[in-house]
């Protein structure tokens, strides 16, 4: 989607795309269409059952009067709870109304109104952002479409009283925009294409943003003794990878804020192999890693000024005659020895490894991984909020608002003592499963022995990864969930000013 900011001006051919308010009530710019057409907008809002709340719109086809080949009504709801999560919401529903409508383009008036929760050129700002998001498409291998079946609407241009503040405003959004979909894109590819070697490859590509990339190859990691990772890849034909993203854009060397990826780009299950209903889903086992890498892009796109290590394990669980077997004895690079009961509770394996060489190397002044870790954390919150774990109440609340900031959402799971004995293991230090109850926190638990003291989040994102329905700013599919979350907690809680 191309987005344009303009100042006011008469709609010239088109779609023009006017607010009103919750009521209905039209807004200056629909209330001066309304004139014009000789009240056609008032007689439709008779006719209609369109309330103007937000995610509401209403299309009038070529009015008699204008230039447009229509006019799109646009819910804003009430004025006093427009705020940033509103408007992208708002952006994303005029994309939906228009997509597939015939219609190129689109302008919308940002009309300003008394007591809003946010300024037009920021409500303008983050529309767009929400449109952007929302059209997104992963449409690589529909080779057969024609193009009257893709969408045809092709740029949205925000009318404002200051299109300069508001492009300003927008161009750290627009960054974390191709950022989301950056990793969605890696997200979406099937396991044939994005094996742990291509999305290195993938991330080699960020060095041309000044990110520093360092893959660490099976020789590496054998070194380094991170076997509980290699010991989950070791069925596949496709070697294990851990790509390490540095990016240093705060003005003092200084600790950095470490992020950590869950990169299981198939999650077949190895020898405790998974049903065969569904397990195509598992091409998205790597959407913790592909977050990080967005995460990474984004904070280099805006020029942060943070110091940040984005971490991505990355590996393919498969059976097969060299894969891992239930009951193996794994020596960590810890030293800490684990048992591994089921072949397919390998996130917290490969993640274990893959924390404690991040804290080890780095340092971190604060350590967060992502990973689509447990079914069960979908059973418990469903795809509304991820699963978030932490060995710090600070860390934790700052990561709980950048949540809400951004209507990522985080809901804190508990994490405490009495959940220690259920991975005990008979031969080793611990083993991987802790049985069916709790086993988001079984797995949370687990990994809190890999981050030694370092203040540590967990954010299990398996329930918000994927989208089996359309979303306000997300079609159904990958979501790219968390690359605005911690984009944000950056800004707010990690830059140095
Ligand atoms: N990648 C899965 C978790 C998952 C399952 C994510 C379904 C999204 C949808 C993970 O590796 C896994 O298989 N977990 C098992 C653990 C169990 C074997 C202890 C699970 O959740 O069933
Ligand atoms: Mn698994
Ligand atoms: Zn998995």
């Amino acid at each position: 989607m191309k987005i344009a900011f303009a100042r006011p001006g008469p709609p010239e051919g088109g779609a023009i795309a006017v607010p009103v308010l919750e009521g209905p009530k039209l807004g200056p710019t629909a209330a001066a269409l309304d004139r014009r057409t000789a009240g056609a907008l008032t007689r439709v809002l008779k006719a209609s059952r369109f309330e103007g709340k937000i995610e509401e719109t209403l299309s009038i086809l070529a009015p008699r009067g204008i230039a447009c080949s229509r006019v799109v009504l646009v819910g804003f709801g009430k004025a006093g709870a427009l705020d940033a999560l509103a408007a992208q919401r708002i952006g994303g529903a005029l994309v939906v109304q228009l997509a597939q409508s015939g219609e190129t383009a689109a302008a919308l008036a940002v009309d300003g109104f008394a007591k809003t929760a946010a300024p037009a050129s920021a409500l303008a700002a983050n529309i767009a952002l929400g449109a952007s998001l929302r059209s997104y498409r992963f449409d690589r291998y529909r080779t057969t479409e024609k193009p009257e079946q893709r969408p045809s609407l092709k740029s949205l241009t925000l009318m404002v009283d200051a299109p300069a503040t508001a492009r300003k405003a927008f161009a750290p959004l627009a960054s974390t925009a191709q950022a989301v979909e950056a990793a969605r894109d890696l997200v979406s590819e099937p396991a044939n294409v994005v094996t742990p070697q291509a999305f290195a490859a993938t991330a080699k590509g960020l060095g041309d943003l000044g990110i520093k990339v360092e893959v660490l190859g099976v020789k590496k990691l054998r070194d380094l003794g991170l076997n509980l990772m290699l010991g989950v890849g070791q069925g596949s034909a496709h070697e294990p990878q851990l790509v390490v993203l540095q990016w240093n854009g705060a003005r003092k060397a200084g600790a950095p804020v470490a992020f950590v990826g869950k990169g299981l780009t198939f999650d077949s299950g190895g020898i405790s192999i998974k049903p065969a209903a569904g397990m195509e889903e598992m091409k998205f086992d790597m959407a913790g890693a592909a977050t990080v890498l967005g995460v990474l892009r984004a904070l280099a796109a805006r020029k942060a000024r943070v110091n940040a290590v984005g971490v991505c394990a990355l590996a393919e669980n498969m059976p097969s005659g060299t894969a891992q077997r239930p009951g193996d004895v794994v020596k960590s690079m810890s030293g800490q020895t684990v048992e591994v009961i089921d072949t397919d509770a390998e996130g917290r394996l490969v993640l274990s490894d893959a924390l404690w060489y991040t804290q080890d190397r780095f340092k971190p002044r604060a350590m967060i991984d992502l990973a689509t870790l447990t079914g069960s954390i979908m059973v418990a919150l469903g795809s509304e909020y991820a699963g978030l774990f932490a060995n710090d109440d600070k860390l934790a609340a700052q990561l709980v608002a950048a949540g809400a900031a951004t209507g990522e959402r985080l809901w804190r799971m508990p994490l405490n003592e009495s959940y220690d004995e259920l991975i005990k293991s008979d031969i080793a230090d611990m083993k991987n499963d802790g049985g069916r109850w709790g086993d988001s926190i079984n797995a949370a638990v687990m990994l809190k022995r890999f981050v030694g003291k370092t203040p540590w989040a967990h954010l299990d994102i398996a329930g918000v990864a994927w989208a089996t329905e359309d979303g306000p700013i997300a079609p159904k599919g990958a979501t790219g969930f968390g690359v605005r979350l911690l984009d944000r907690y950056i800004a707010d809680c990690c830059e140095s000013r």
